[in-house]
């Protein structure tokens, strides 16, 4: 026997029922968020490798350890994309968005890689959607945003939410936080962990995402970026917060949350829900209004979010809507001689817009009976040799066993009816 190869580690197959749930979720993330006035963008599974490193920055984990990236036949660097806003930013610089529209917003429904380790709610391949809006400085454009991914998630009777903000302020006001908290963490250096000890020369912000209990406990007292953001980026910050309350949308203040990207500017933001374990981050963004420039655009203000679809599945509790209807008819056909009505009576109910299965086994009447109720159908057409000469086929309820036989030009209206 041949060897049989499997699928690589961190990514998984979608399929029946699963596979219902996420085309019913996409479907309404396209219909949700359009009606906020967002467009589509679709742009290319992989990238000039320095497009990542440029946006996301070089000692950021997923520019240093978890990116695919390989040197194709013309020896150029590329990367499979890990996330979505850089190449929004690409497509925005390059398609000369700016002079298209004053504000333009963008939505995406992506396939991602990241090779990280693998558990639940973490995968190396992975779905995102979200949106990113470039054009707009204004605290009411972070407000609809966040309102945006809150009421999706409320819409889909997501439980347990936990949105978390914190505002980083302007690149110069990080500068003199990254000191104050190299400062406050130093007398503590032999006490952190390896990696935060590393992180504390390069990337002291990054040591504020720990997971880690004594970390945190040290970090309790740790000055608060928020003190050290100018006065033009706490107004903002308010701003964003008086809106949120004005939409009643619940939120706390996380000064420890400075995500994991370099982008990042003034308002970020997550969702969490506590349904999920350890990766409990249903979502995450902020503001990032440098990005544009440092790609060579011309400087315009920039906000958005990403969501991990299957972290939203997992913390979906009631998933029975989202999963598909039975299908309606289940067509018996008995006899070579039947195959060519079975097509067209098939192909005239899918026209109707019926989910009609036709049998290409050639099994016997019991057995295409046995799938059929294993199919949980509603209806059976059988058709056999007889019913072709009488111009009749027999269609059976499978609730009440009711049956009757159907003249072949009434099959439209019974199904009508
Ligand atoms: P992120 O926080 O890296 O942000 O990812 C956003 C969301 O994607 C996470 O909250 C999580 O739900 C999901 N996610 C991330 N990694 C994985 C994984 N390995 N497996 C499953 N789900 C995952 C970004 O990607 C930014 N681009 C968000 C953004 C958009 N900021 C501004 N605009």
């Amino acid at each position: 026997m041949a060897d049989i190869i499997k699928n690589i580690k961190g990514t998984r197959d979608i399929f029946l029922n699963e596979s219902a749930i996420w085309q019913n979720i996409e479907s309404h993330i396209h219909s949700f968020f359009q009606k906020y006035g967002f467009n589509e963008i679709r742009t290319p599974a992989f990238e000039n490798t320095n497009l990542f490193i440029r946006s996301i920055g070089n000692e950021t984990d997923i520019v240093s350890k978890e990116m695919y990236s390989w040197v194709d036949q013309g020896g150029n660097k590329l990367t499979l994309k890990p996330e979505v806003t850089a190449s929004v930013a690409r497509s925005y610089i390059q398609n000369n968005f700016n002079k298209k529209y004053a504000i333009n917003k963008f939505y995406y429904i992506d396939t991602l890689f990241r090779r990280e380790r693998p558990q639940r709610g973490r995968y190396r391949q992975f779905k995102q959607f979200g949106v990113e809006v470039i054009g707009s400085k204004h605290a009411e454009q972070d407000a609809e945003v966040i309102a945006l991914i809150y009421n999706f998630y409320k819409s889909l009777g997501v439980k347990n939410l936990n949105l978390k903000l914190n505002s980083i302020g302007s690149k110069k006001s990080r500068v003199k936080y990254k000191k104050a908290l190299q400062d406050y963490l130093k007398p503590y250096k032999d006490k952190l962990s390896k990696v935060s000890q590393g992180r504390l020369q390069t990337n002291p912000l990054r040591i504020l995402d720990t997971k880690i209990d004594f970390e945190i406990e040290i970090l309790k007292s740790a000055p608060h970026i928020i003190d050290f953001i100018s006065k033009d980026d706490s107004d903002h910050f308010n701003e964003v917060l008086s809106l949120l309350n004005h939409l009643k949308i619940q939120y706390v203040i996380d000064h420890n949350l400075v995500r994991g990207l370099d982008y990042y500017c003034k308002t970020v933001f997550e969702i969490q829900s506590d349904l999920l374990g350890a990766q409990d981050a249903l979502c995450g963004g902020g503001r990032y209004d440098y990005l544009i420039e440092e790609l060579g655009g011309k400087s315009s203000p920039a906000i958005g979010f990403a969501a991990g679809l299957e972290r939203l599945i997992l913390a979906l509790e009631n998933q029975d809507d989202l999963i598909k209807n039975s299908p309606d008819i289940y067509l018996i056909s008995l006899g070579e001689d039947t195959i060519k009505f079975s097509f067209d009576i098939a192909e005239q109910l899918r026209k109707n817009n019926l989910i009609v299965i036709m049998e290409t086994l050639r099994r016997s009447l019991k057995s295409q009976m046995k799938e059929a109720n294993k199919l949980q159908v509603k209806h059976v057409i059988i058709i056999g040799e007889e019913e072709i000469k009488n111009q009749k086929v027999i269609i059976k309820n499978m609730d009440s066993g009711n049956q009757q036989e159907i003249a072949f030009d009434q099959i439209d209206t019974f199904f009508q009816k």
